[in-house]
């Protein structure tokens, strides 16, 4: 049963289990806490409107009641249909001293299994604010909500939105018909809402991809830290979170034995390397497919084959995703597969396996085995499993990354938060990344609760290597 008043969750009756998991999360998570500690008192802040379109997760509750333990104001929606944890959204809809009849919560838009047109609608909520124009700030994982303001913005520059027939994806055409619907009902509403904008913090490598290429197209309307770019984030959550959540995933959705078993990883970046290594802990022998050759080369030298898709695709039992890429794996790659053989992606977006494709290929029958786990019968019988209908499937058929590395990230998210909201003078548009000192903060809110001793460096010893005592210790060319 949706619930709505101004929000939309599954249902609140999942609040109490939501909120004792974010008791649990909360002490797996030291760095995020201790920022909450640390400002709780300045509440740095208050003010800010921020909407923010990330997976609502259990992690996730914990980052938005640090936001508002800070001061801010915050609306909500999940950036994938599939990643929302019900229990989780149910308990922040409710609030921790709300109850299920009268929620006190913070504005959830957000539902495990949304249809894509559920999915814009919730995006476009939480981007709608009652008394106000819209957010100040956006906190983006993928950067559907920025995407949105700045095609709302394009539109209302060209005085129409383009017609949604001729849109060539599904997505694009519903985009096009909310922003039709919006332009018809409330002319200029988009161009006053980016007119609020501080600035949007973003999460993931193809977010931040994005907005590189807005801001060099000339069209990125407000400045943009790119948190993933954070060493304390994409070091962490793209390979040590993905390293844990894939298997995850995996099991959760099949329960197959990964050891013996042939696994090819496509993409041997951050979260490659973390999900080559978490298959080959299980004790699959793994086989990496890479573009790039220095990524190449380290593959080979941790110990992984190196091939193209099209040498292993008949052989292999398990393939993952993990380029940010389109069209990694093709409906012919599917079809020449092994019978059952596992198919899934854990890269941002859906079009690194061609689902569309395989759904028309003559003769295919698919067939639900449980939500987010479908068999897919080819026309001479055989099948394959693909997990998560290709969309992140370490969210879609497990919970995403656990507590103590989303710690790291969303610790990283709420300081860029704070300084773009409280600095905004000082970032004209662009995309930055947070100061190196800051990074090596984070890192160090986390190494007690896992008994780290650090080595204290000496003054002769900062001077010889040219660095301050009290860091930063690397140079920003420096890649860890
Ligand atoms: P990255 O840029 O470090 O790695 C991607 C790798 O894929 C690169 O080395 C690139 O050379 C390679 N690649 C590109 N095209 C390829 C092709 N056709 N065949 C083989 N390899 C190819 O990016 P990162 O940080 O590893 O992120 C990858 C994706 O995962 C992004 O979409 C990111 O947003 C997403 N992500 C997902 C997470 C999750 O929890 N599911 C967590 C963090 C990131």
């Amino acid at each position: 049963t949706a619930v709505s008043g101004d929000f939309k969750v599954a249902d609140l009756s999942l609040a109490a289990f939501g909120r004792k998991e974010i008791q649990l999360a909360e002490h797996e998570m030291p760095g995020l806490m201790a920022i909450r500690s640390e400002y709780a008192a300045a509440r740095p802040l208050a003010g800010a409107r921020i909407t923010g379109s990330l997976h609502m997760t259990v992690q996730t509750a914990v980052l938005i009641e640090t936001l508002v333990a800070l001061g801010a104001d915050v609306r909500w929606a999940s950036c994938n249909i599939f990643s929302t944890q019900d229990h989780a959204a149910a308990a922040v809809a409710v609030g921790p001293e709300g109850s299920p009849q009268q929620p006190r919560g913070v504005p959830v838009f957000a539902w495990k299994g949304e249809t894509l047109e559920e999915y814009w609608w919730c995006t476009e909520q939480a981007l709608t604010w009652p008394d106000a124009p819209g957010p100040n700030m956006i906190l983006d994982d993928g950067g559907d909500a920025t995407l949105l303001v700045h095609k709302g913005v394009e539109f209302e520059k060209a005085g129409s939105a383009p017609d949604p027939s001729t849109a060539d994806n599904d997505e694009y055409r519903l985009i096009l018909e909310l922003l039709n619907r919006s332009l018809a009902q409330s002319p200029g509403k988009w161009t006053a809402l980016a007119s609020e904008i501080r600035g949007v913090t973003e999460e993931t490598t193809t977010g931040v991809h994005r907005l590189y290429e807005m801001h060099q197209a000339g069209t990125l309307l407000f400045p943009a830290i790119n948190v993933n770019d954070a060493v304390t984030k994409s070091k962490f959550d793209n390979k040590y979170g993905c390293r844990h959540s894939l298997i995850d995933g995996i099991n959760r959705a099949t329960d197959t034995l990964i050891g013996g078993k042939v696994a090819v990883v496509c993409g041997y970046g951050d979260v490659g390397k973390g999900c080559a290594e978490s298959l080959r802990g299980q004790g699959a022998r793994v086989i990496v497919t890479e573009i790039d050759p220095i990524c190449a080369l380290q593959a080979a030298m941790d110990g992984y084959q190196v091939t193209t898709l099209e040498d292993v695709v008949g052989t292999a039992d398990i393939f993952i995703t993990t380029t940010g890429n389109k069209d990694i794996v093709l409906a012919e790659h599917m079809e020449a597969m092994k019978h059952q053989a596992i198919v899934g992606n854990i890269g941002h977006f859906d079009n690194e396996i061609d689902i569309a494709g395989l759904s028309k290929l003559p003769g295919i029958v698919k067939t639900e085995i449980k939500p987010q786990v479908h068999e897919w019968r080819f026309a001479d019988g055989h099948t394959i499993i693909v997990l998560s209908e290709g969309r992140l499937l370490n969210l879609g058929n497990a919970t995403g990354h656990p507590s103590f590395v989303m710690s790291n990230s969303f610790a990283n998210q709420t300081i860029a938060q704070i300084e773009l909201f409280t600095k905004t003078e000082q970032y004209p548009v662009g995309v930055y990344v947070l100061p190196k000192q800051l990074d090596e903060k984070v890192a160090r809110l986390h190494l007690d609760a896992l008994g780290v001793k650090l080595t204290k460096l000496r003054p002769e010893q900062a001077s010889y290597i040219g660095v301050p005592v009290e860091g930063p210790y690397k140079s920003d060319h420096y890649r860890y």
